[in-house]
């Protein structure tokens, strides 16, 4: 696996678990580490780097909803009977964050799909978690669901998607396929809609962050691809445009991330598609690389 530094991996002090205790404890977290690079005692992120991540989350940051959203129940949810229910926030954003960092897979689906902890709560059709295999080396994270994602549930699906679903095929990637080598984990930032597809704002990013992070932490993809400004630079925790981002391996927290352009891009911009080939391309040797490791 390559590892080239980037401004999210400085030298930081070493990981102990009294650090991850106090991180948590401050709310600081979820501040997940690949077990590995944890087992070698590298920290590829100082806590303090952590916190000011835009995927970090802000602690001080109220939820922004009235008390009786803060009880979030399933009542108002399509859940199947196997799923545990969400869970029940206090007013803490700190405690609502502790609480996402230890969750599993469907207790995590059904809090988001509860979530009221910012103002697209109040506007979504439904939120759209993500989708694809558990098992996926390869993680796909976009910017935040379309229309047609609120009204299907699934990311991707409009015709973003359905360029996004050619691309993967391409270098033999199948958003079905349960094969750990060919499948792929689907996600976006924001779960849920931003009315008119206008941009997500710092604060529903902030709240929608430690969804994100448990996923990632969750799934330990071999590569993020990230897609997309918004994508890339709330990951990478920078302002450089897609130009400067791409063509090269960053890291979030351990885990190898390339950047390339946004599908929905690539539609009203089809000459670029030779350059997102190349990202791709670029993409699959580096995880055939970190295969052979
Ligand atoms: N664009 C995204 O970034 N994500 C989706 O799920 C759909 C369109």
């Amino acid at each position: 696996m390559s590892d080239h530094p980037t401004q999210l991996d400085p030298p930081g002090p070493r990981i102990t678990p009294q650090t991850l205790r106090w991180t948590q404890a401050l709310g600081l977290g979820p501040l997940f580490v690949r077990r590995s690079v944890l087992e070698q005692q590298g920290m590829p992120q100082s806590p303090a780097a952590a916190a000011s991540h835009p995927l970090a989350v802000s602690v001080a940051a109220p939820m922004q909803d009235a008390p009786a959203a803060h009880a979030i129940t399933a009542a108002a949810q399509p859940r199947s009977a196997t799923q545990p229910p969400p869970a029940v926030f206090s007013r803490s954003n700190t405690e609502r964050v502790s609480a996402i960092a230890r969750m599993g897979w469907d207790e995590l689906q059904a809090t988001t799909q509860a979530c009221r902890a910012c103002k697209l709560g109040g506007s979504r059709h439904q939120a759209v978690f993500g989708s694809g295999s558990s098992q996926a080396r390869w993680m796909i994270v976009g910017e935040a669901p379309g229309a047609e994602e609120d009204r299907q549930g699934e990311p991707f699906v409009g015709a973003a998607g359905q360029l996004l679903d050619a691309m993967l095929h391409a270098i033999g990637l199948d958003r079905r396929a349960d094969d750990p080598q060919r499948a792929v984990y689907i996600a976006n930032v924001l779960k849920c809609r931003p009315p008119g597809n206008r941009n997500p704002e710092p604060e529903e990013v902030a709240q929608c962050a430690p969804l994100l992070q448990r996923q990632i932490a969750l799934l330990q993809p071999g590569l993020i691809l990230a897609l997309g400004r918004f994508a890339a630079q709330s990951l990478l925790g920078s302002n450089a445009p897609i130009s400067q981002l791409r063509g090269r391996v960053h890291q979030f927290v351990g885990i190898p991330v390339i950047v390339s352009y946004h599908p929905a891009y690539l539609l009203r911009n089809p000459a670029d598609k030779a350059r997102v080939w190349r990202d791709l391309c670029f993409a699959r040797n580096t995880v055939s690389r970190a295969a052979q490791d």
